[in-house]
């Protein structure tokens, strides 16, 4: 495996270490009252999933891996392949809802889209091409993630200052996976604490992402308390992605603290998103976690 560059070793946290192993690393499983804030459960409408039947039954799985809100954000940008007449999207996912109701019963839906981050991203935005998440200021976006695609460090920073320019609030989708951020991790804080960029990590790459390269960031991301949300970017039924949230939720419960983890895996979608308050997770044993434990 090639070695990371000296600036992107994981750091010596020993604080981090030892409170995990504390609690025994993977004792709590604080994994239900959680949303997922990325889905591309809009149907037809992207290389998301193709039929209605097929996008109730990724909602059933994701309620199974605890997720009480799921956030449908599909593809938006020509450069992507995909750009949804923002009219159709709204009639389908309404259609979501109601089907969901019945057959995924205990999942709360919103609507959101994955942005291309173009760098007209402000323009489109503007002209209402898509929608933000959940009617705030914040939008998911993402750039290119394949080897022979990737966008550099300054054509990102060139284009979330821009949103950030405009007023508006960039989330930035599965930063774990652009060469950019894994061949310089000090591309994420800096995107992070000079940008005011909010992460959404996706969970399935906390822990079982066998890519080291994506897994390390992930991983780093969270010890340093970078990531804001998790999403399982699901896109169907097998082959495609499916949601894979609690051993990544666990994770996160294990290696850092419950307080930090509930922001992560609810209250910042309370907080910044618009979701209607969750009850508190409680761990298998039925305790609450509590700050400090
Ligand atoms: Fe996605």
């Amino acid at each position: 495996m090639q070695e990371q560059p000296a600036e992107n070793r994981r750091p010596d946290n020993g604080s981090v270490r030892s409170a995990a192993d504390r609690r025994g690393g993977t004792g709590l499983l604080c994994r239900e009252h959680a949303v997922d804030i990325h889905s591309h459960t809009v149907y037809g409408v992207d290389d998301g999933s193709g039929t209605l039947e097929e996008a109730v039954e990724l909602l059933r799985l994701d309620r199974e891996e605890g997720m009480d809100v799921v956030f449908s954000t599909p593809h938006f940008g020509i450069e992507n392949g995909y750009a949804p007449d923002a009219r159709l999207v709204a009639s389908r996912f309404s259609q979501l809802e109601e089907r969901a109701a019945d057959a995924a019963p205990g999942v709360r839906l919103y609507l959101g889209t994955e942005w291309y981050c173009a760098e007209n991203i402000v323009d489109r935005i503007r002209r209402h091409e898509a929608w933000p998440m959940h009617a705030t200021d914040y939008y998911l976006v993402e750039f290119l993630e394949y080897q022979e695609m990737s966008e550099p460090a300054e054509t990102m920073i060139r284009r979330l200052s821009a949103m950030r320019k405009a007023g508006y609030h960039p989330i930035l989708a599965h930063p774990e996976r652009y060469r950019a951020a894994q061949e310089d991790w000090t591309l994420i804080r800096r995107l992070h604490d000079d940008l005011g960029v909010l992460m959404q990590v996706n969970a399935y790459d906390i822990c079982l992402n066998t890519k080291a390269r994506t897994r390390d960031l992930a991983q780093w991301m969270a010890e340093e308390r970078l990531i804001a949300f998790i999403g399982s970017d699901m896109h169907g039924l097998p082959p495609k992605r499916t949601p894979r949230m609690r051993e990544g939720i666990q994770w996160l419960y294990g290696h850092t603290d419950p307080a930090y983890a509930d922001g992560v895996v609810r209250r910042n979608a309370e907080k910044y998103l618009g979701v209607e308050p969750l009850p508190a997770a409680r761990s298998l044993d039925g305790s609450l976690p509590s700050p400090g434990r």
